[in-house]
């Protein structure tokens, strides 16, 4: 028997998708990112001095991600301010971008990467990387690459693209394993974490899925980079 989504969609189908570069015009890059109802805003400063000095790196400069889930963000209102969960998906979401960044380009100096969730249905960290990544760009900071990020889930025995909140808390059979991917658009992963159980070979059809899914959102990224002439 196949897995039937919720809202109808096929496995392999993301969720609609739209972007939009130079939201907020005092930032030097900025984006926002939207996937079905979760929605991301990124706003870059820098490269600028990197305080407390103590932090700075002469030999490269350093990407600082802040992600925040914003207190209306989801039903039950969210306590504003840092948590554990912030603070791991901040630290994930830096070393996602971080291998396309050329940090050797500013060593001594900060640029700051701020990510707010405005609306979270599932999928925050990497609707968070993808707006991310296009607001990097926008202020022009120097990258090997984009970056374009998407969760696969298996439920029970099914592999499925772009997990919603409802799919994720999923509990039936062998219940609800979700993993976020970012990859260049040549498919290389610069980041996966993986919730749960699943075999190797499921684990190469969600990677499979994830390089499809991944493509779709690079066109999307590209298109708004374009529209705002970067
Ligand atoms: O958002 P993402 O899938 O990257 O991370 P998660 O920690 O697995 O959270 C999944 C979803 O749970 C979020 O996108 C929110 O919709 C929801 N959530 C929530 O309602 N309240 C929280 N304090 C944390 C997450």
């Amino acid at each position: 028997m196949t897995f039937k989504r919720e809202d109808g969609r096929k496995v392999d189908e993301i969720r609609p998708i739209s972007a939009k570069v130079g939201i907020i015009p005092n930032a030097d890059g900025s984006a926002m990112w939207q996937s079905g109802k979760t929605i991301a805003i990124a706003a870059v400063y820098g490269p600028k001095e990197h305080h407390p000095r103590n932090q700075r790196d002469p030999e490269k400069g350093t990407l600082r991600f802040n992600y925040n889930m914003l207190s209306f963000s989801v039903t039950d209102r969210i306590r504003p301010g840092p948590s554990r969960r912030s603070t791991e998906i901040s630290k994930i979401s830096e070393w996602a971008l971080a291998p396309v960044v050329m940090l050797e380009d500013f060593p001594n100096m900060v640029v700051d990467v701020h990510v707010h969730m405005i609306q979270a249905d599932a999928g925050t960290r990497c609707a968070g990387i993808n707006a991310a990544a296009m607001a990097l760009a926008h202020a022009g900071i120097p990258m090997k690459n984009m970056v374009s990020s998407i969760a696969v889930g298996k439920l029970d025995k099914t592999v499925v693209v772009d997990v919603n909140k409802h799919e994720e808390d999923y509990e039936e059979g062998e219940g609800s394993t979700d993993i976020p991917i970012t990859m260049t658009p040549d498919g290389k992963i610069t980041h996966i974490q993986l919730d749960g159980k699943i075999t190797k070979e499921q684990l190469m059809e969600a990677i499979e899925m994830a390089k499809k899914a991944t493509k779709e959102i690079y066109e999307v990224q590209k298109k708004a980079l374009k529209e705002i002439g970067k």
